[in-house]
Protein backbone atom coordinates (compact mmCIF):
# COMPACT_ATOMS: atom_id res chain seq x y z
CA UNK A 1 0.00 0.00 0.00
CA UNK A 2 0.92 3.36 -0.33
CA UNK A 3 2.48 4.71 -3.73
CA UNK A 4 5.85 7.08 -3.45
CA UNK A 5 7.88 8.72 -5.99
CA UNK A 6 10.12 10.88 -6.47
CA UNK A 7 11.84 13.21 -9.64
CA UNK A 8 15.48 14.87 -10.09
CA UNK A 9 16.05 16.92 -13.48
CA UNK A 10 15.56 20.12 -15.37
CA UNK A 11 12.28 21.04 -14.73
CA UNK A 12 9.80 22.25 -11.78
CA UNK A 13 9.49 19.09 -10.01
CA UNK A 14 6.15 19.80 -8.41
CA UNK A 15 3.61 19.21 -11.20
CA UNK A 16 5.49 16.07 -12.08
CA UNK A 17 4.94 15.23 -8.59
CA UNK A 18 1.62 15.62 -8.70
CA UNK A 19 0.72 14.24 -11.89
CA UNK A 20 2.70 10.70 -11.02
CA UNK A 21 0.75 10.72 -7.88
CA UNK A 22 -2.47 10.93 -9.46
CA UNK A 23 -1.69 7.95 -11.28
CA UNK A 24 -0.41 5.98 -7.87
CA UNK A 25 -3.46 6.78 -5.93
CA UNK A 26 -4.76 3.39 -6.56
CA UNK A 27 -2.01 2.52 -3.74
CA UNK A 28 -4.02 4.79 -1.34
CA UNK A 29 -5.62 7.96 -0.97
CA UNK A 30 -6.41 8.83 2.85
CA UNK A 31 -3.73 11.52 2.72
CA UNK A 32 -0.61 12.38 0.28
CA UNK A 33 2.03 14.92 0.47
CA UNK A 34 5.16 16.20 -1.80
CA UNK A 35 8.22 17.61 -0.58
CA UNK A 36 10.50 19.82 -3.25
CA UNK A 37 13.78 20.94 -2.72
CA UNK A 38 14.40 24.64 -3.20
CA UNK A 39 17.16 26.63 -0.67
CA UNK A 40 15.68 24.52 1.83
CA UNK A 41 12.89 21.24 1.65
CA UNK A 42 9.71 22.80 1.13
CA UNK A 43 6.84 20.34 2.28
CA UNK A 44 2.97 20.26 1.46
CA UNK A 45 0.71 17.61 2.53
CA UNK A 46 -2.73 16.88 3.95
CA UNK A 47 -5.58 14.63 4.24
CA UNK A 48 -6.58 15.26 1.10
CA UNK A 49 -7.37 13.21 -2.47
CA UNK A 50 -4.30 14.32 -4.97
CA UNK A 51 -6.01 16.43 -7.04
CA UNK A 52 -7.40 18.64 -4.29
CA UNK A 53 -3.87 19.06 -2.29
CA UNK A 54 -2.52 19.86 -6.20
CA UNK A 55 -5.37 22.68 -6.10
CA UNK A 56 -4.54 24.01 -2.54
CA UNK A 57 -0.68 23.65 -2.88
CA UNK A 58 1.74 26.51 -2.88
CA UNK A 59 3.88 27.02 -5.47
CA UNK A 60 7.72 25.58 -5.34
CA UNK A 61 10.52 26.05 -7.70
CA UNK A 62 12.59 23.23 -7.15
CA UNK A 63 13.61 20.60 -9.82
CA UNK A 64 14.11 17.68 -7.03
CA UNK A 65 11.27 16.14 -4.78
CA UNK A 66 9.47 13.42 -3.73
CA UNK A 67 5.57 12.48 -3.17
CA UNK A 68 3.87 10.11 -1.49
CA UNK A 69 0.37 9.19 -1.49
CA UNK A 70 -1.13 6.82 1.99
CA UNK A 71 -3.01 4.26 2.86
CA UNK A 72 -2.71 4.41 6.83
CA UNK A 73 -1.10 1.67 8.22
CA UNK A 74 0.62 3.25 11.92
CA UNK A 75 -1.59 6.35 12.97
CA UNK A 76 -5.17 7.44 11.71
CA UNK A 77 -5.51 9.47 7.78
CA UNK A 78 -3.80 13.35 9.48
CA UNK A 79 -1.67 15.87 8.06
CA UNK A 80 1.00 14.99 10.69
CA UNK A 81 1.02 11.48 9.75
CA UNK A 82 0.84 12.27 5.76
CA UNK A 83 4.70 11.71 3.89
CA UNK A 84 6.87 13.06 3.45
CA UNK A 85 8.39 12.47 6.99
CA UNK A 86 11.38 14.88 8.18
CA UNK A 87 14.29 14.96 10.18
CA UNK A 88 15.20 17.46 12.94
CA UNK A 89 16.64 19.99 11.22
CA UNK A 90 13.54 19.67 8.40
CA UNK A 91 16.83 18.97 5.77
CA UNK A 92 16.02 15.21 4.73
CA UNK A 93 12.87 14.09 3.84
CA UNK A 94 11.27 10.86 3.27
CA UNK A 95 8.65 9.23 1.50
CA UNK A 96 8.02 5.00 2.07
CA UNK A 97 5.71 2.51 1.38
CA UNK A 98 6.11 -0.69 3.67
CA UNK A 99 6.02 -1.07 7.31
CA UNK A 100 9.17 -1.07 9.93
CA UNK A 101 8.69 -3.84 12.73
CA UNK A 102 10.98 -2.57 15.16
CA UNK A 103 9.95 1.42 14.66
CA UNK A 104 8.81 1.50 18.25
CA UNK A 105 12.38 0.36 19.75
CA UNK A 106 14.18 2.69 17.35
CA UNK A 107 12.11 5.88 17.82
CA UNK A 108 12.91 5.51 22.02
CA UNK A 109 16.08 5.26 21.24
CA UNK A 110 15.99 7.95 19.45
CA UNK A 111 13.95 10.17 21.66
CA UNK A 112 16.81 9.28 24.09
CA UNK A 113 19.51 10.38 21.85
CA UNK A 114 17.29 14.52 21.54
CA UNK A 115 14.98 13.43 18.48
CA UNK A 116 11.87 14.91 18.50
CA UNK A 117 8.92 12.96 16.97
CA UNK A 118 5.66 15.00 15.65
CA UNK A 119 3.79 11.78 13.86
CA UNK A 120 2.32 8.28 15.10
CA UNK A 121 3.49 7.11 11.94
CA UNK A 122 6.65 4.11 11.78
CA UNK A 123 8.26 6.16 8.60
CA UNK A 124 9.63 9.01 11.11
CA UNK A 125 12.04 7.15 12.56
CA UNK A 126 14.23 6.97 9.04
CA UNK A 127 14.85 10.55 8.38
CA UNK A 128 15.93 10.88 11.87
CA UNK A 129 18.49 7.99 11.46
CA UNK A 130 19.49 9.25 8.49
CA UNK A 131 20.06 12.71 10.23
CA UNK A 132 21.97 10.63 13.16
CA UNK A 133 24.33 8.63 10.65
CA UNK A 134 24.63 11.48 8.20
CA UNK A 135 28.65 12.54 8.19
CA UNK A 136 28.70 13.94 4.76
CA UNK A 137 28.07 11.29 2.78
CA UNK A 138 24.22 10.67 2.59
CA UNK A 139 24.16 7.74 0.50
CA UNK A 140 26.26 5.62 3.50
CA UNK A 141 23.78 7.16 6.24
CA UNK A 142 20.86 5.89 4.67
CA UNK A 143 22.92 2.79 4.48
CA UNK A 144 23.22 2.69 8.10
CA UNK A 145 19.91 3.85 8.82
CA UNK A 146 18.73 1.04 6.90
CA UNK A 147 20.86 -1.67 8.63
CA UNK A 148 18.87 -0.83 11.72
CA UNK A 149 15.82 -1.69 10.21
CA UNK A 150 13.62 -4.56 10.57
CA UNK A 151 10.37 -4.21 8.17
CA UNK A 152 9.60 -3.67 5.06
CA UNK A 153 10.27 -0.43 2.62
CA UNK A 154 10.74 1.32 -0.78
CA UNK A 155 11.91 4.86 0.59
CA UNK A 156 12.58 7.70 -1.73
CA UNK A 157 15.18 10.05 0.32
CA UNK A 158 15.64 13.69 -0.66
CA UNK A 159 18.04 16.13 1.59
CA UNK A 160 18.59 19.51 0.39
CA UNK A 161 22.16 20.14 -0.94
CA UNK A 162 22.21 17.33 -2.29
CA UNK A 163 22.37 16.40 -6.03
CA UNK A 164 20.88 13.32 -6.16
CA UNK A 165 18.12 11.48 -4.54
CA UNK A 166 18.41 8.01 -2.98
CA UNK A 167 15.95 5.07 -3.42
CA UNK A 168 16.29 1.65 -1.54
CA UNK A 169 13.88 -1.25 -1.15
CA UNK A 170 13.53 -4.31 0.39
CA UNK A 171 10.12 -6.50 -0.24
CA UNK A 172 8.15 -3.31 -1.48
CA UNK A 173 8.48 -2.18 -5.13
CA UNK A 174 10.71 0.41 -6.64
CA UNK A 175 11.44 1.14 -9.89
CA UNK A 176 13.26 4.00 -11.43
CA UNK A 177 12.44 5.69 -14.87
CA UNK A 178 14.69 6.65 -17.62
CA UNK A 179 14.38 9.90 -18.99
CA UNK A 180 16.38 12.54 -21.25
CA UNK A 181 18.54 14.24 -18.71
CA UNK A 182 16.02 13.57 -15.72
CA UNK A 183 14.94 10.34 -13.84
CA UNK A 184 12.15 9.14 -11.89
CA UNK A 185 11.37 7.31 -9.09
CA UNK A 186 7.90 5.16 -8.68
CA UNK A 187 6.31 2.46 -6.47
CA UNK A 188 5.27 1.32 -9.78
CA UNK A 189 4.96 1.74 -13.86
CA UNK A 190 1.91 3.47 -14.47
CA UNK A 191 3.17 6.55 -12.16
CA UNK A 192 5.89 7.53 -14.89
CA UNK A 193 4.10 6.31 -18.37
CA UNK A 194 3.47 9.80 -19.10
CA UNK A 195 6.72 10.65 -19.33
CA UNK A 196 9.31 7.55 -20.24
CA UNK A 197 8.64 4.15 -21.41
CA UNK A 198 12.46 3.10 -19.82
CA UNK A 199 12.37 1.56 -16.42
CA UNK A 200 14.88 -0.36 -14.18
CA UNK A 201 13.31 -2.14 -11.39
CA UNK A 202 15.37 -2.30 -8.09
CA UNK A 203 15.92 -5.64 -6.43
CA UNK A 204 15.91 -6.13 -2.43
CA UNK A 205 18.54 -5.27 -0.78
CA UNK A 206 19.25 -2.27 -3.66
CA UNK A 207 20.14 1.71 -2.83
CA UNK A 208 20.09 3.47 -5.98
CA UNK A 209 22.07 7.33 -5.89
CA UNK A 210 19.88 9.25 -8.72
CA UNK A 211 20.76 12.12 -9.92
CA UNK A 212 19.29 13.73 -13.05
CA UNK A 213 21.80 12.31 -15.57
CA UNK A 214 22.25 9.01 -14.15
CA UNK A 215 21.50 5.94 -11.33
CA UNK A 216 23.92 4.09 -9.59
CA UNK A 217 22.91 0.78 -8.06
CA UNK A 218 25.12 -0.74 -4.93
CA UNK A 219 23.57 -3.67 -3.27
CA UNK A 220 25.75 -4.66 0.32
CA UNK A 221 28.22 -1.99 -0.52
CA UNK A 222 29.46 -3.17 -4.07
CA UNK A 223 28.31 -1.62 -7.24
CA UNK A 224 26.09 -3.69 -9.59
CA UNK A 225 24.22 -3.22 -12.67
CA UNK A 226 20.45 -3.56 -13.42
CA UNK A 227 19.55 -3.59 -17.23
CA UNK A 228 16.81 -1.19 -18.37
CA UNK A 229 13.94 -2.49 -19.92
CA UNK A 230 10.98 -1.35 -21.83
CA UNK A 231 7.51 -1.16 -20.93
CA UNK A 232 5.11 -3.03 -22.77
CA UNK A 233 2.45 -0.74 -21.61
CA UNK A 234 0.89 2.48 -22.98
CA UNK A 235 -0.05 6.10 -21.56
CA UNK A 236 -3.37 5.06 -23.00
CA UNK A 237 -3.94 1.83 -21.13
CA UNK A 238 -3.64 3.52 -17.58
CA UNK A 239 -6.36 6.55 -18.78
CA UNK A 240 -10.06 6.61 -18.57
CA UNK A 241 -10.15 6.85 -22.19
CA UNK A 242 -13.56 8.13 -21.75
CA UNK A 243 -15.44 6.06 -19.29
CA UNK A 244 -16.20 7.50 -15.77
CA UNK A 245 -14.41 4.69 -13.88
CA UNK A 246 -11.23 3.24 -14.34
CA UNK A 247 -13.58 0.14 -13.35
CA UNK A 248 -16.15 0.79 -16.40
CA UNK A 249 -13.32 0.70 -18.90
CA UNK A 250 -11.17 -1.92 -17.06
CA UNK A 251 -15.03 -4.21 -17.41
CA UNK A 252 -15.28 -3.04 -20.92
CA UNK A 253 -11.32 -4.25 -21.98
CA UNK A 254 -11.83 -8.05 -21.33
CA UNK A 255 -12.81 -9.09 -24.61
CA UNK A 256 -9.43 -7.46 -25.70
CA UNK A 257 -7.86 -9.13 -22.94
CA UNK A 258 -8.75 -12.59 -23.79
CA UNK A 259 -7.68 -11.77 -27.22
CA UNK A 260 -4.32 -11.11 -25.75
CA UNK A 261 -3.91 -13.84 -23.79
CA UNK A 262 -5.08 -16.30 -26.57
CA UNK A 263 -2.58 -14.03 -28.96
CA UNK A 264 0.01 -14.63 -26.56
CA UNK A 265 -0.53 -18.10 -25.40
CA UNK A 266 -1.76 -19.88 -28.02
CA UNK A 267 -0.37 -21.28 -31.53
CA UNK A 268 -3.00 -22.30 -33.64
CA UNK A 269 -4.42 -25.18 -32.07
CA UNK A 270 -2.14 -25.24 -29.17
CA UNK A 271 -0.79 -23.60 -26.14
CA UNK A 272 2.33 -22.87 -25.86
CA UNK A 273 2.43 -22.30 -21.74
CA UNK A 274 5.10 -24.63 -21.10
CA UNK A 275 5.93 -25.91 -17.61
CA UNK A 276 8.82 -27.89 -17.38
CA UNK A 277 7.73 -28.86 -14.03
CA UNK A 278 4.99 -30.70 -15.51
CA UNK A 279 6.53 -31.47 -18.34
CA UNK A 280 9.38 -33.63 -16.58
CA UNK A 281 6.56 -35.82 -14.60
CA UNK A 282 6.30 -36.89 -11.09
CA UNK A 283 3.84 -33.84 -10.03
CA UNK A 284 1.01 -36.17 -8.25
CA UNK A 285 -1.15 -32.63 -6.89
CA UNK A 286 -0.71 -28.97 -7.42
CA UNK A 287 -1.57 -26.13 -4.98
CA UNK A 288 -2.62 -22.88 -5.23
CA UNK A 289 -2.40 -19.94 -3.41
CA UNK A 290 -3.69 -16.32 -3.72
CA UNK A 291 -5.64 -13.53 -2.05
CA UNK A 292 -9.27 -11.92 -2.34
CA UNK A 293 -10.36 -12.17 -6.17
CA UNK A 294 -7.19 -13.82 -7.49
CA UNK A 295 -8.25 -16.37 -4.75
CA UNK A 296 -11.70 -16.94 -6.56
CA UNK A 297 -9.34 -17.25 -9.57
CA UNK A 298 -8.21 -20.31 -8.55
CA UNK A 299 -10.87 -22.06 -6.46
CA UNK A 300 -12.25 -21.88 -10.16
CA UNK A 301 -8.96 -23.28 -11.21
CA UNK A 302 -9.16 -26.08 -9.48
CA UNK A 303 -12.22 -27.13 -11.44
CA UNK A 304 -10.82 -26.53 -14.65
CA UNK A 305 -7.43 -28.35 -13.53
CA UNK A 306 -9.19 -31.47 -11.79
CA UNK A 307 -11.50 -31.93 -14.62
CA UNK A 308 -8.57 -31.16 -17.34
CA UNK A 309 -5.59 -32.94 -15.83
CA UNK A 310 -7.11 -35.49 -13.52
CA UNK A 311 -4.31 -33.96 -10.67
CA UNK A 312 -5.73 -33.22 -7.09
CA UNK A 313 -5.29 -29.31 -6.78
CA UNK A 314 -5.55 -28.19 -3.03
CA UNK A 315 -6.16 -24.05 -2.79
CA UNK A 316 -4.89 -22.05 -0.05
CA UNK A 317 -5.86 -18.07 0.88
CA UNK A 318 -2.46 -17.64 1.22
CA UNK A 319 -2.86 -15.22 4.48
CA UNK A 320 -4.02 -18.63 6.19
CA UNK A 321 -1.59 -20.90 4.79
CA UNK A 322 1.52 -18.98 6.37
CA UNK A 323 0.56 -19.85 9.67
CA UNK A 324 0.65 -23.76 9.54
CA UNK A 325 2.77 -26.66 8.09
CA UNK A 326 2.11 -28.40 5.13
CA UNK A 327 3.04 -31.82 3.31
CA UNK A 328 4.25 -30.57 0.00
CA UNK A 329 5.64 -33.73 -1.83
CA UNK A 330 5.62 -34.14 -5.42
CA UNK A 331 3.82 -30.83 -5.35
CA UNK A 332 4.14 -27.77 -7.62
CA UNK A 333 2.82 -24.40 -6.19
CA UNK A 334 0.96 -21.21 -8.87
CA UNK A 335 0.73 -18.19 -6.72
CA UNK A 336 -2.17 -15.99 -8.75
CA UNK A 337 -1.81 -12.04 -7.54
CA UNK A 338 -2.56 -9.55 -10.05
CA UNK A 339 -0.10 -7.15 -8.30
CA UNK A 340 2.60 -9.80 -7.73
CA UNK A 341 3.32 -7.48 -4.17
CA UNK A 342 0.39 -9.15 -2.00
CA UNK A 343 2.00 -9.69 1.44
CA UNK A 344 0.76 -12.65 2.22
CA UNK A 345 0.92 -14.31 -1.16
CA UNK A 346 4.59 -13.33 -1.33
CA UNK A 347 4.65 -14.71 2.05
CA UNK A 348 3.56 -17.87 0.88
CA UNK A 349 5.98 -18.30 -1.90
CA UNK A 350 8.90 -17.60 -0.05
CA UNK A 351 7.65 -20.16 2.53
CA UNK A 352 7.13 -22.83 -0.26
CA UNK A 353 10.78 -22.33 -2.43
CA UNK A 354 12.47 -22.44 0.81
CA UNK A 355 10.97 -25.99 1.51
CA UNK A 356 12.40 -26.76 -2.04
CA UNK A 357 9.18 -26.27 -4.04
CA UNK A 358 8.82 -25.26 -7.11
CA UNK A 359 6.19 -21.68 -7.08
CA UNK A 360 4.98 -20.64 -10.40
CA UNK A 361 3.56 -17.32 -10.35
CA UNK A 362 0.81 -16.29 -12.42
CA UNK A 363 0.78 -12.39 -12.42
CA UNK A 364 0.37 -9.18 -14.69
CA UNK A 365 3.04 -6.78 -12.87
CA UNK A 366 6.39 -7.59 -15.16
CA UNK A 367 9.39 -7.30 -12.76
CA UNK A 368 7.27 -7.12 -9.85
CA UNK A 369 8.35 -9.23 -6.55
CA UNK A 370 6.34 -12.47 -6.96
CA UNK A 371 7.89 -12.56 -10.50
CA UNK A 372 11.03 -12.57 -8.72
CA UNK A 373 10.66 -15.20 -6.01
CA UNK A 374 8.86 -17.39 -8.55
CA UNK A 375 10.95 -19.89 -10.38
CA UNK A 376 9.27 -19.56 -13.50
CA UNK A 377 6.24 -16.71 -14.11
CA UNK A 378 3.38 -16.59 -16.20
CA UNK A 379 2.18 -13.00 -17.02
CA UNK A 380 -1.20 -12.27 -17.61
CA UNK A 381 -1.36 -9.59 -20.66
CA UNK A 382 -4.44 -7.53 -18.85
CA UNK A 383 -2.65 -4.07 -19.33
CA UNK A 384 -2.70 -1.80 -16.24
CA UNK A 385 -5.62 -2.38 -13.97
CA UNK A 386 -5.95 0.75 -11.71
CA UNK A 387 -9.47 0.49 -10.36
CA UNK A 388 -9.00 -1.13 -6.66
CA UNK A 389 -11.57 -3.69 -7.51
CA UNK A 390 -9.89 -6.62 -10.19
CA UNK A 391 -11.78 -7.18 -13.30
CA UNK A 392 -9.85 -7.65 -16.51
CA UNK A 393 -7.08 -9.64 -14.19
CA UNK A 394 -9.28 -11.96 -12.67
CA UNK A 395 -10.26 -13.07 -16.48
CA UNK A 396 -7.13 -12.85 -17.53
CA UNK A 397 -5.99 -15.17 -14.57
CA UNK A 398 -8.26 -17.96 -15.95
CA UNK A 399 -7.77 -17.42 -19.26
CA UNK A 400 -3.84 -18.69 -18.01
CA UNK A 401 -5.39 -21.56 -15.99
CA UNK A 402 -7.53 -22.67 -18.71
CA UNK A 403 -4.37 -22.48 -21.05
CA UNK A 404 -2.05 -24.89 -18.34
CA UNK A 405 -5.16 -27.25 -18.17
CA UNK A 406 -5.36 -27.92 -21.55
CA UNK A 407 -1.87 -27.89 -22.56
CA UNK A 408 -1.54 -30.87 -20.00
CA UNK A 409 -4.66 -32.36 -19.97
CA UNK A 410 -4.89 -35.58 -20.70
CA UNK A 411 -8.57 -35.82 -21.83
CA UNK A 412 -9.22 -37.04 -25.36
CA UNK A 413 -8.13 -34.59 -28.27
CA UNK A 414 -11.80 -34.10 -29.26
CA UNK A 415 -13.09 -32.50 -26.26
CA UNK A 416 -9.55 -30.24 -25.90
CA UNK A 417 -10.02 -29.33 -29.68
CA UNK A 418 -13.71 -28.47 -28.85
CA UNK A 419 -12.76 -26.04 -25.69
CA UNK A 420 -9.80 -24.48 -27.83
CA UNK A 421 -12.51 -23.69 -30.61
CA UNK A 422 -15.13 -22.15 -28.06
CA UNK A 423 -12.32 -20.59 -26.36
CA UNK A 424 -11.68 -18.47 -29.37
CA UNK A 425 -15.06 -17.55 -29.11
CA UNK A 426 -15.58 -16.27 -25.64
CA UNK A 427 -14.23 -12.44 -26.39
CA UNK A 428 -17.28 -12.10 -28.77
CA UNK A 429 -19.62 -14.34 -25.75
CA UNK A 430 -18.32 -11.43 -23.37
CA UNK A 431 -19.28 -8.87 -25.87
CA UNK A 432 -22.53 -10.25 -25.72
CA UNK A 433 -22.73 -9.51 -22.09
CA UNK A 434 -21.94 -6.15 -22.31
CA UNK A 435 -24.42 -5.79 -24.86
CA UNK A 436 -26.64 -6.26 -22.31
CA UNK A 437 -24.89 -3.33 -20.34
CA UNK A 438 -28.68 -1.43 -20.00
CA UNK A 439 -30.21 -4.10 -18.57
CA UNK A 440 -27.75 -5.08 -15.99
CA UNK A 441 -27.71 -1.53 -14.74
CA UNK A 442 -31.98 -1.53 -14.08
CA UNK A 443 -31.42 -4.63 -12.08
CA UNK A 444 -28.44 -2.88 -10.51
CA UNK A 445 -30.38 0.04 -9.61
CA UNK A 446 -32.97 -1.86 -7.72
CA UNK A 447 -30.30 -4.08 -6.30
CA UNK A 448 -28.74 -0.76 -4.67
CA UNK A 449 -32.03 -0.65 -2.76
CA UNK A 450 -30.99 -2.92 -0.01
CA UNK A 451 -28.60 -3.45 2.88
CA UNK A 452 -28.04 -6.95 2.56
CA UNK A 453 -27.40 -9.53 -0.44
CA UNK A 454 -27.21 -13.20 -0.75
CA UNK A 455 -24.86 -14.38 -3.69
CA UNK A 456 -25.37 -18.27 -4.41
CA UNK A 457 -23.63 -20.60 -6.91
CA UNK A 458 -22.64 -24.11 -7.18
CA UNK A 459 -19.45 -26.19 -8.72
CA UNK A 460 -17.41 -24.07 -10.69
CA UNK A 461 -19.84 -21.03 -10.20
CA UNK A 462 -20.01 -21.13 -6.58
CA UNK A 463 -16.83 -19.12 -6.74
CA UNK A 464 -18.48 -16.73 -9.16
CA UNK A 465 -20.61 -16.15 -6.36
CA UNK A 466 -17.71 -15.32 -4.27
CA UNK A 467 -16.59 -13.15 -6.63
CA UNK A 468 -19.43 -11.41 -7.20
CA UNK A 469 -20.78 -10.63 -3.85
CA UNK A 470 -16.65 -9.22 -3.09
CA UNK A 471 -17.18 -7.03 -6.41
CA UNK A 472 -20.71 -5.68 -4.89
CA UNK A 473 -19.34 -4.98 -1.27
CA UNK A 474 -15.99 -3.70 -1.68
CA UNK A 475 -17.44 -0.88 -4.35
CA UNK A 476 -21.11 -0.40 -3.29
CA UNK A 477 -21.14 -0.97 0.31
CA UNK A 478 -23.71 -2.80 0.60
CA UNK A 479 -23.33 -5.93 2.72
CA UNK A 480 -22.94 -9.48 0.28
CA UNK A 481 -22.39 -12.62 1.01
CA UNK A 482 -21.43 -15.59 -1.54
CA UNK A 483 -22.65 -18.87 -0.39
CA UNK A 484 -22.53 -22.06 -1.84
CA UNK A 485 -26.33 -23.07 -2.70
CA UNK A 486 -26.34 -26.08 -1.22
CA UNK A 487 -25.46 -24.73 2.30
CA UNK A 488 -27.87 -21.69 2.75
CA UNK A 489 -30.38 -24.05 4.83
CA UNK A 490 -27.33 -24.87 7.20
CA UNK A 491 -27.71 -21.58 8.54
CA UNK A 492 -28.01 -18.71 6.42
CA UNK A 493 -31.38 -19.51 5.61
CA UNK A 494 -31.95 -17.49 9.17
CA UNK A 495 -31.60 -14.49 7.27
CA UNK A 496 -34.01 -14.95 4.23
CA UNK A 497 -36.79 -13.01 3.88
CA UNK A 498 -38.02 -9.57 1.35
CA UNK A 499 -35.50 -7.44 2.47
CA UNK A 500 -33.03 -9.77 1.35
CA UNK A 501 -33.08 -10.38 -2.42
CA UNK A 502 -30.57 -13.73 -3.40
CA UNK A 503 -28.42 -13.72 -6.59
CA UNK A 504 -28.82 -16.93 -8.26
CA UNK A 505 -26.04 -17.80 -10.77
CA UNK A 506 -27.36 -20.94 -12.69
CA UNK A 507 -25.62 -22.89 -15.53
CA UNK A 508 -27.20 -25.77 -16.94
CA UNK A 509 -24.49 -28.34 -15.77
CA UNK A 510 -24.75 -31.16 -13.67
CA UNK A 511 -25.64 -28.56 -10.85
CA UNK A 512 -28.78 -27.28 -12.39
CA UNK A 513 -31.85 -29.14 -11.04
CA UNK A 514 -29.96 -28.89 -7.74
CA UNK A 515 -30.07 -24.78 -8.04
CA UNK A 516 -33.55 -24.91 -8.92
CA UNK A 517 -34.67 -26.86 -6.36
CA UNK A 518 -32.66 -24.43 -4.17
CA UNK A 519 -34.48 -21.31 -6.05
CA UNK A 520 -38.00 -22.68 -5.09
CA UNK A 521 -36.71 -22.81 -0.98
CA UNK A 522 -35.59 -19.47 -1.30
CA UNK A 523 -39.01 -18.35 -2.31
CA UNK A 524 -40.78 -19.86 -0.17
CA UNK A 525 -38.65 -17.76 2.15
CA UNK A 526 -39.81 -14.67 0.81
CA UNK A 527 -36.32 -13.17 -0.52
CA UNK A 528 -36.24 -12.06 -4.30
CA UNK A 529 -34.72 -14.13 -6.70
CA UNK A 530 -31.76 -12.35 -9.22
CA UNK A 531 -30.97 -15.07 -11.71
CA UNK A 532 -28.27 -15.23 -14.10
CA UNK A 533 -28.81 -17.38 -16.61
CA UNK A 534 -27.74 -18.93 -19.90
CA UNK A 535 -30.13 -17.52 -22.74
CA UNK A 536 -33.11 -19.51 -23.45
CA UNK A 537 -33.64 -20.82 -20.02
CA UNK A 538 -37.16 -20.97 -20.35
CA UNK A 539 -38.05 -23.38 -16.68
CA UNK A 540 -35.91 -19.94 -14.83
CA UNK A 541 -37.67 -17.32 -16.93
CA UNK A 542 -40.83 -18.37 -14.79
CA UNK A 543 -39.03 -19.36 -11.50
CA UNK A 544 -37.12 -16.48 -10.70
CA UNK A 545 -38.35 -12.67 -10.24
CA UNK A 546 -36.07 -11.35 -12.46
CA UNK A 547 -33.14 -12.79 -14.98
CA UNK A 548 -30.20 -11.46 -16.43
CA UNK A 549 -29.15 -14.00 -19.61
CA UNK A 550 -25.73 -15.03 -20.96
CA UNK A 551 -24.82 -16.73 -23.62
CA UNK A 552 -24.14 -20.48 -23.96
CA UNK A 553 -20.85 -21.45 -22.95
CA UNK A 554 -19.26 -24.94 -21.84
CA UNK A 555 -19.68 -24.82 -18.18
CA UNK A 556 -15.73 -24.56 -17.76
CA UNK A 557 -16.19 -21.09 -19.67
CA UNK A 558 -19.42 -20.31 -17.90
CA UNK A 559 -17.39 -18.61 -14.79
CA UNK A 560 -16.05 -15.56 -17.38
CA UNK A 561 -19.03 -14.69 -18.74
CA UNK A 562 -21.31 -15.16 -15.96
CA UNK A 563 -18.63 -12.64 -13.77
CA UNK A 564 -18.14 -10.13 -16.35
CA UNK A 565 -22.08 -9.63 -15.99
CA UNK A 566 -22.20 -9.35 -11.94
CA UNK A 567 -18.88 -6.58 -12.57
CA UNK A 568 -21.38 -4.68 -14.08
CA UNK A 569 -24.03 -5.06 -11.49
CA UNK A 570 -21.81 -4.50 -8.71
CA UNK A 571 -20.62 -1.17 -11.10
CA UNK A 572 -23.95 0.19 -11.19
CA UNK A 573 -25.35 -0.75 -8.06
CA UNK A 574 -22.07 1.58 -6.89
CA UNK A 575 -22.47 4.38 -8.87
CA UNK A 576 -26.50 4.41 -8.08
CA UNK A 577 -25.69 4.60 -4.29
CA UNK A 578 -23.03 7.44 -5.58
CA UNK A 579 -19.92 5.81 -4.27
CA UNK A 580 -16.42 6.56 -4.75
CA UNK A 581 -16.42 2.97 -7.39
CA UNK A 582 -12.27 3.49 -8.37
CA UNK A 583 -11.59 4.26 -4.66
CA UNK A 584 -13.00 2.73 -2.72
CA UNK A 585 -13.15 3.48 1.33
CA UNK A 586 -10.57 1.71 3.29
CA UNK A 587 -8.99 -0.28 0.56
CA UNK A 588 -6.02 -0.05 -1.80
CA UNK A 589 -5.27 -1.75 -4.85
CA UNK A 590 -1.67 -3.22 -3.55
CA UNK A 591 -2.26 -5.07 -0.51
CA UNK A 592 1.48 -4.97 0.88
CA UNK A 593 1.01 -5.77 4.71
CA UNK A 594 0.02 -8.77 6.48
C1 LIG B 1 -10.58 -7.39 -5.42
O1 LIG B 1 -11.37 -6.58 -6.19
C2 LIG B 1 -9.47 -6.80 -4.74
N1 LIG B 1 -9.18 -5.51 -4.88
C3 LIG B 1 -8.57 -7.69 -3.92
O2 LIG B 1 -9.35 -8.70 -3.34
C4 LIG B 1 -7.37 -8.31 -4.66
O3 LIG B 1 -7.82 -9.24 -5.59
C5 LIG B 1 -6.43 -8.94 -3.63
O4 LIG B 1 -5.95 -7.94 -2.79
C6 LIG B 1 -5.30 -9.70 -4.26
O5 LIG B 1 -4.50 -8.87 -5.03
P1 LIG B 1 -3.41 -9.46 -6.01
O6 LIG B 1 -4.14 -10.20 -7.09
O7 LIG B 1 -2.70 -8.26 -6.52
O8 LIG B 1 -2.55 -10.38 -5.24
Amino acid sequence: MCGIVGYIGDKRAQPILFNCLKRLEYRGYDSCGIAVAVSNIEVYKDVLRVEALDKTSPRFDGTIGVGHTRWATHGGPSKLNAHPHLDCTASIAVVHNGVITNFQELRHQLTREGHNFVSETDTEVIPHLIEKYYHGDLEKAVEAALNDIEGSYAIIVLKSGEAGLIAARKDSPLIVGIGDRENYIASDVPAILDYTDRVIYLEDGDIGVVTGRDVKVKKAGTDVTRAEHKVMWTVEEAQKAGYEHFMLKEIHEQPRVIRNTLGEYSRSTESVIDLPAMREGGIESILMIACGTSYHAVLIGKYIVEELLGIPVRVELASEFNYYSHTLARTIAIAVTQSGETADTLKAMRKLSEVGCRVVAITNVVGSTASRIASQTIYTRAGPEISVAATKSFVAQLMVLYWIAMAYSKTDARRIAGLLMELRQLPSRVQQVLDEEAKIMKFAQYLSRFENVFYIGRGINYPVALEGALKLKEISYIHAEGCASGELKHGPFALLGVDTPVIAVVARDSTYEAMLTNIKEIKARGSPVMALAEEGDEIIEELADSVITVPQVDTLFSPVVNVVALQLLAYYAAKERGCSIDFPRNLAKSVTVE
